[in-house]
């Protein structure tokens, strides 16, 4: 850890070494094993719609559902996959449906532990927002009685699915939840959504004619803003037995400007990440991070951050349907900032690359680790800096070698862009 005279304090009293005193070191501390990401819900007032935005704009095909015409009454879901990336909209549909056949709000839902009351309140609170951050566990059971031993706050027991699927969720911030997903069996039938994704969901047909695939394939960290880092970092760490793989001061980046600290959870394989961000209070402009949890009413998902095969198509394909549908981006660096590429990072990307970097507008991030290639998307709906995709590329070590590529340049790069953002 970093000396003591060189540690910032947080609001909380948590003391923090800040970006380059921090050592990195992996205690393989999980309290359960923990696998990957498994899928990002989001709730909203309509999944129909939303899902495909959200697929048109990503270049993620709705995959599978869950609906009225899969015998759900209690509320609409759809899954939209790329690579290893799986997000799924769901919505509540009118409760007296179900009542009317009588049956229990929730006797025909896939989603064991869907709510419409909480549902209902949630997406009023909050507009479009990610509710539940799924990861894959061995044992869901397990992790769940494990957590709460530890002090999490369950939200929902463990649900035994079709003899095949556990699902429990646990408080993670605000409104959000950890949800514990493990496997019965190996068997894996790539046709039947029961066995990769969640019992009850069928899969959808493929629309050949328009295949979608912009090169997205898996989530690299999803991040949180609260309203005290040291509470929710120390919550999380001690029910899962995370530990901390970064952390970002407000120092790090500027005091001058608005701020925010910053500490990453990661687990044993480093292969979840666990960013949150916590306001700093009596700088010159407001922090962003406390404009969000005004706008949020409370702590939430802040980003995702989404890796890319090649991160030169999926900002091509994405551009092109910004206007019409899709998502659209932070703007663009000063011409200055690719005119000194070329001696930052020209043993490493072709002109022509650096030339699609300037086009595209992408930031180029490097260290002793590799490159990374990067752009933000703006917030992707009305609430104002909530929700936003960091789209990521690890250039020169591939995907499947390299997780957590969150070096300061990178931080840095959000961190000015949200100020640019932050107007109120
Ligand atoms: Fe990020």
């Amino acid at each position: 850890m970093g000396k003591e005279n060189e540690t910032s304090e947080t609001p909380g009293g948590f003391k923090l070494a800040g970006f380059s005193s921090f050592v990195r070191s992996n205690p393989r501390s999980d309290r359960f094993k923990v696998n990957r990401f498994h899928h990002i819900e989001f709730w909203c007032t309509d999944a129909t719609n939303t899902a495909r935005r959200f697929s048109w704009g990503l270049g993620m095909p709705i995959v599978a559902k869950s609906d009225l015409s899969t015998g759900n009454a209690t509320h609409a879901s759809y899954l939209l996959r790329s690579g290893d990336l799986n997000f799924l909209f769901t919505a509540p549909y009118s409760p007296s449906i179900a009542s009317m056949d009588n049956l229990s709000h929730t006797a025909t839902a896939s989603i064991p532990t869907f709510n419409h009351e909480t549902s209902r309140g949630f997406s009023a609170k909050h507009g479009l927002a990610v509710r539940a951050i799924a990861i894959e566990v061995d044992d869901a059971e397990l992790a769940f009685t494990t957590s709460v031993a530890h002090g999490a706050k369950p939200s929902a027991s463990p649900v035994l699915l079709d003899n095949r699927a556990v699902v429990a969720e646990v408080h993670l911030y605000g409104d959000v939840v950890l949800r514990y997903v493990s496997y019965g069996n190996s068997e894996s039938d790539d046709s039947d959504p029961g066995s990769w994704f969640l019992p009850k969901f069928e899969a959808v047909e493929a629309a050949s004619s328009f295949p979608l695939d912009y090169g997205i394939r898996r989530l690299d960290h999803a991040v949180g803003n609260v309203p005290e880092l040291a509470q929710a970092v120390n919550y999380v760490k001690e029910f899962t037995g995370f530990h901390e793989f970064a952390e970002f001061t407000a120092e790090d980046v500027g005091t001058s400007e608005s701020g925010l600290n910053s500490v990453v959870l990661a687990n044993n394989e480093e292969t979840v990440l666990f960013p949150m961000n916590e306001p700093v209070f009596g700088t010159k402009r407001k922090s962003q991070i406390q404009t969000y949890l005004e706008h949020n009413e409370g702590a939430g998902l802040q980003h995702l951050a989404l890796v890319s095969e090649d991160i030169f198509r999926t900002l091509r394909e994405m551009r092109k349907r910004s206007a019409v549908g899709g998502f659209e981006f932070m703007p663009l660096p000063p011409p200055t900032y690719y005119k000194n590429l070329k001696s930052r990072a020209g043993d490493v990307l072709s002109d022509e690359q650096i030339k699609e970097c300037e086009e595209l507008g992408i930031l180029v991030d490097r260290d002793d680790q590799g490159t990374l290639l990067q752009i933000f998307t703006k917030p992707v709906g009305d609430r104002y800096l909530q929700n936003f995709f960091d789209f990521i590329e690890l250039y020169s070590l591939g995907l499947e070698f390299m997780y957590g590529f969150i070096g300061l340049d990178s931080f840095e790069s959000i961190y000015h862009y949200l100020i640019s953002l932050n107007k109120f």
